[in-house]
């Protein structure tokens, strides 16, 4: 097999129109989410504005996760009930992992498999910052998972013939996406993922978390151990972004546990309490594949 010597070096410079910065829309929502002086009356101005996210709020908000008693018809009632922390969360997932196309590959990949798997992966890491004694803010752990493998659906959508080199040498020599990128691709998806994320102004922590999910030693806050044990979970339950979609052992570095301050039992416990959390998150999940 032809080996790409050529290295994806700045990715940002290949990255479609539609990436070189966030949509107006979706600025616009974090950016009056994240303003301190916002109202609940200023999100809902602002979510107006994307209708098929103003869907997603009200269809999140009338679901049995929530159990509100009436049904909740209006943005002006599901702003103030869900909170801003939730609805930043829904504006999130919905808008940048729909960025790409809908694309499956002939070996397995496929972005609505991904983005389940990325927003499984951030119900979890939240789980796990919650339990564990380093493990940091849960929402920001929510966040990195969410976006952690956001690099493969670019790499995917813009790089295909490259992707279909690291696909097969995924499944023929049975190695790690990590070492199969850079044999192919001289990069890898976590840093095209960081990039992209780099250049749409996301918090350090959130960058870090996706550029070291699979390189835990270089990362400087617990937001990476926390999305890379989540990752683990997601794989070993067969949640994947649709390559080697089988059920398989839990694997982790356990530098991961060391950072989070995370012992045999508390792990115990997290594994324990994965299957209810993502029963509970199933509206939110599912908000993705709908
Ligand atoms: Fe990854
Ligand atoms: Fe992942």
């Amino acid at each position: 097999m032809a080996i790409d010597k050529d290295p994806v070096g700045d990715f940002s410079d290949k990255f479609g129109d539609e990436l070189q910065s966030l949509p107006e829309n979706v600025a616009r929502i974090l950016a009056t989410l994240d303003d301190p002086n916002s109202s609940a009356h200023d999100v809902e101005e602002a979510l107006a504005t994307d209708p098929s996210m103003s869907a997603k709020v009200l269809a999140l908000v009338n679901s049995a996760y929530f159990g509100f008693s009436s049904e909740v018809g209006t943005l002006a009632r599901a702003v103030p009930l869900l909170g801003f922390k939730t609805v930043r969360q829904i504006a999130l997932a919905t808008s940048l992992l729909n960025l790409a196309p809908s694309i499956e590959t002939e070996n397995g990949f496929s972005v609505v498999e991904n983005n389940y798997h990325a927003a499984t992966s951030g119900v979890l890491a939240k789980l796990v910052a919650r339990h564990a004694p380093r493990g940091g803010d849960p929402g920001e752990a929510f966040t990195g998972g969410l976006l952690h493998d956001i690099g493969k659906n670019v790499l995917a959508t813009h790089l295909p013939e490259g992707f279909d080199k690291v696909e097969r040498r995924i499944l023929d020599d049975g190695v790690d996406w990590a070492v199969a990128e850079q044999k192919e691709l001289h990069d890898t998806h976590a840093n095209v993922g960081a990039q992209l994320l780099r250049r749409w102004l996301f918090p350090k922590n959130i960058v870090e978390a996706t550029d070291f999910h699979h390189r835990l030693k270089d990362a400087t806050a617990p937001v990476a151990s926390a999305v890379h044990l989540a990752d683990a979970i997601c794989n070993s339950k067969g949640v994947t972004c649709g390559l080697h979609a089988g059920k398989g052992k839990l694997a982790y570095d356990n530098a991961a546990l060391t950072t989070l301050g995370l012992g045999k039992e508390q792990l115990d416990l997290v594994l324990s309490e994965v299957d209810g959390e993502l029963e509970r998150a199933a509206p939110f999940l599912h908000l993705l594949r709908d």
